[in-house]
């Protein structure tokens, strides 16, 4: 009995919590209106997840924790609207809005200044319908072609201003809540610098950002974006309201917990009304969060809405009024490089001012060589420049070839330290080849040096080296070793102590292996696995310095763009002179004859581990392979050499079987440990 209380005292506990996140929520993401500060909403987020870890058996469909819940999908499923989901025509000017509803009008016998409009800013995302069994979130589909689209309810379910839960005791039996998912202009401005850093995927703009983040498979990513949505209508319905007028719909969504799409009302449809709401709504659009391409206008009726009815796929009750694209033309003055942090050569356009979308531009990207030829350009072209809301100017296209046009060459010196500039193979990339003397790439490249997995200089972390690098007190990774005790105990937050323990990292780290040395250098795509096949292979650093393409070609695992960029570094002597100095200070790496003491008997051959070994870790085998020249890989192919399976080894066992390929257990693979360690 007692016991029966605890558990619905926890069950009413476990309800309010999520009634009150929820209730957070809705504040939050749909009322802009948050009533909790950050702290106390993570801290009911914590007790939630707490709640359900020690007790699972609660966990409530309702719960906010479930919107991340789900794990990546395989596929998309495709799945039938109950109701279409239609599109709108386009008008582009005041003449073609007013004839649209005027055939409207005609058709239904009225006048046509007397019929009420419903405007709505139309929301460049994407349209989702998200379907709710009484009051609780189901499934959410795209639009497909409108009849079938494609279950996106993993990724819907994290957007938080959509309601998991409608806020409502009287909820419908169903509910279809279509509407516009999209990303706000400030975080896809963010998302785009994040992918810059990281190298990740940017997109062109937020309507790209907000479908690219739907059409995924992983929820976790989805989770991580700011996504956001804005309904303008319902499907399928089987409740007991009753709706008279499109604005009573919204009204009715926005007290199920949506969120209102702001600047909507409804006015009489007269020429000078049309005109007077397309000024309001051109005003509005640069201060508004999100990116919107045009308004939409309803016939405000729902029984006007149907008698009207639609002609292919759009209704005849509702036209979409595009805002012209923020497109203008100015002339190239000139284009300059600029370097990345890798040594990539950006091509920047330098444009003759002009103002676009509320602000002058006068310069913008392109990308890449490929893209200059693509469009034709050359200095001196009058250019179309579009831009769209707050993303960086783009050019669309030559529209007049200038009368004294100069072709657009990349350098054939690094416009920052004058190395040579090559192109990387296969891509549309040149790089800087001057990786260690370059001012540009220099921070990057003393960063990558001392790090953990290179020379593993542990008190030279990267917040100093950004100090030491801008007092120039070092310009290069050669520097590093002439840094005195005074440089770093007279720097704010150090004293002589501080700058005693760099100086002896510095000086530990001196010892240290060919194949760390050379991954330090920071050679694009030379990387720790393909620095310890090309030590191994030519055993001291005078035969790498002086290798050809041909030679360094046949390192296992090395193709033609490391191969070229390993000569390219060395060929450029300054970094040469570079290296030779930081030898003369003293880094060594003891014996390189002997850098490999085991017979590499498995060179050029691929291994798998799989299954729990009992003698060993998965590491020690990783490294004990690698140490006799294999290559150990994470899954088995036709060009797997041997698996080596031990305890409840799984599906990789299974799969080598199938292949045919060589598999060991692990007492066979200790003996043959046991003969090569006594062999060294
Ligand atoms: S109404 C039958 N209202 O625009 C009515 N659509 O070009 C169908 N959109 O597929 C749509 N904001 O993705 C409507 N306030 C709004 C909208 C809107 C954006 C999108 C929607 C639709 C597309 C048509």
């Amino acid at each position: 009995m007692a016991n029966e209380f605890a558990r619905s005292d926890l069950s009413r506990v476990y309800n309010q919590l999520i009634a009150r996140i929820n209730q957070w929520d809705h504040e939050y993401y749909a009322l802009d209106n948050p009533s909790v500060p950050d702290a106390e909403y993570d801290q009911a987020f914590r007790k939630l997840l707490e709640l359900e870890a020690a007790n699972p058996e609660l966990i409530s469909p309702e719960s906010p924790s479930q919107r991340v819940g789900a794990k990546p999908i395989a596929e998309f499923k495709k799945v039938a609207h109950k109701v279409r989901m239609l599109s709108l025509a386009n008008a582009f000017s005041l003449k073609e809005t007013y004839a649209f509803f005027e055939r409207a009008a005609k058709e239904l016998n009225l006048n046509r200044s007397s019929v009420q409009i419903f405007s709505e800013p139309k929301l460049d995302g994407l349209a989702i319908s998200i379907h709710y069994d009484n009051g609780i979130f189901s499934y959410a589909v795209t639009r497909g072609d409108g009849q079938v689209g494609e279950d996106v309810s993993h990724n819907i379910k994290t957007v938080r201003s959509i309601p998991i839960k409608l806020a409502t005791s009287d909820p419908p039996l169903k509910l279809d809540v279509r509407g516009e998912v999209f990303m706000p202009k400030a975080a896809f401005e963010k998302l785009n610098q994040l992918a810059l850093q990281n190298g990740g995927k940017v997109f062109v703009n937020p309507r790209n950002a907000a479908a690219g983040t739907v059409r995924q498979m992983n929820p976790k990513i989805a989770a991580s974006r700011d996504l956001r949505f804005i309904p303008y209508g319902i499907g399928e319905y089987e409740g007991e309201q009753h709706f008279k007028l499109q604005s009573d719909i919204i009204d009715y969504l926005i007290t199920l917990g949506f969120r209102k799409n702001p600047h909507s009302y409804a006015f009489l449809g007269s020429p000078d009304e049309f005109e007077k709401n397309y000024h309001i709504m051109e005003q509005a659009r640069e201060d508004m969060p999100m990116e919107i391409d045009g308004i939409v206008y309803k016939i405000n009726s729902l029984q006007l809405q149907k008698s009207l009815g639609f002609i292919a796929r759009s209704p005849k009750w509702a036209v979409a009024r595009k805002f012209p694209a923020k497109n203008v033309s100015t002339r190239l003055v000139d284009v300059e490089f600029q370097v990345g942090r890798t040594g990539v050569l950006t091509p920047v356009s330098r444009l003759e001012p002009v103002f676009v979308g509320g602000v002058t531009v006068s310069n913008a990207t392109l990308h890449n060589m490929d893209e200059i030829e693509r469009l034709g350009l050359c200095i001196g072209d009058r250019l179309e420049i579009h831009r769209a809301g707050d993303v960086i100017p783009k050019v669309v296209r030559v529209v007049e070839q200038g009368e004294h046009r100069k072709p657009i060459v990349m350098p054939a010196n690094c416009p920052v330290c004058g190395s040579k500039v090559e192109r990387t193979i296969g891509q549309a990339a040149y790089r800087c080849t001057g990786a260690l003397v370059c001012a540009a790439q220099a921070a990057e490249h003393i960063r990558h040096y001392a790090s953990r997995k290179c020379m593993n200089i542990t008190h030279l972390g990267v917040k100093l080296i950004e100090v030491l690098y801008s007092q120039g007190i070092i310009k290069n990774i050669a520097d590093i070793y002439s840094i005195k005790l005074s440089d770093i105990a007279s720097l704010e937050g150090h004293g002589e102590k501080s700058a005693r323990n760099v100086l002896d990292s510095i000086e530990t780290s001196k010892t240290t292996r060919l194949d760390v040395f050379l991954c330090a250098l920071g050679i694009p795509e030379v990387g720790e696995e393909g620095a310890k096949n090309i030590a191994w292979y030519f055993k001291n650093l005078d035969a790498i310095k002086s290798a050809s393409f041909e030679q360094f070609l046949q390192v296992p695992d090395v193709g033609p763009v490391t191969a070229k960029n390993l000569v390219d570094f060395f060929s450029e002597d300054r970094n040469k002179t570079i290296i030779d100095k930081i030898i003369k200070a003293g880094v060594n790496w003891p014996d390189e004859n002997d850098e490999h003491p085991r017979e590499r008997i498995l060179a050029g051959q691929t291994w798998v581990l799989t299954g729990t070994l009992e003698h060993m870790s998965r590491n020690e085998a990783k490294a004990f392979l690698e140490s006799l020249g294999a290559k150990v890989a994470g899954s088995v192919s036709g060009k797997t050499s041997c698996v080596v399976a031990g305890r409840d080894a799984g599906t990789k066992l299974t799969k080598a079987e199938a292949l045919g390929v060589r598999v060991m257990d692990e007492a066979t693979f200790l003996s043959e440990l046991h003969q090569q360690g006594s062999r060294r």
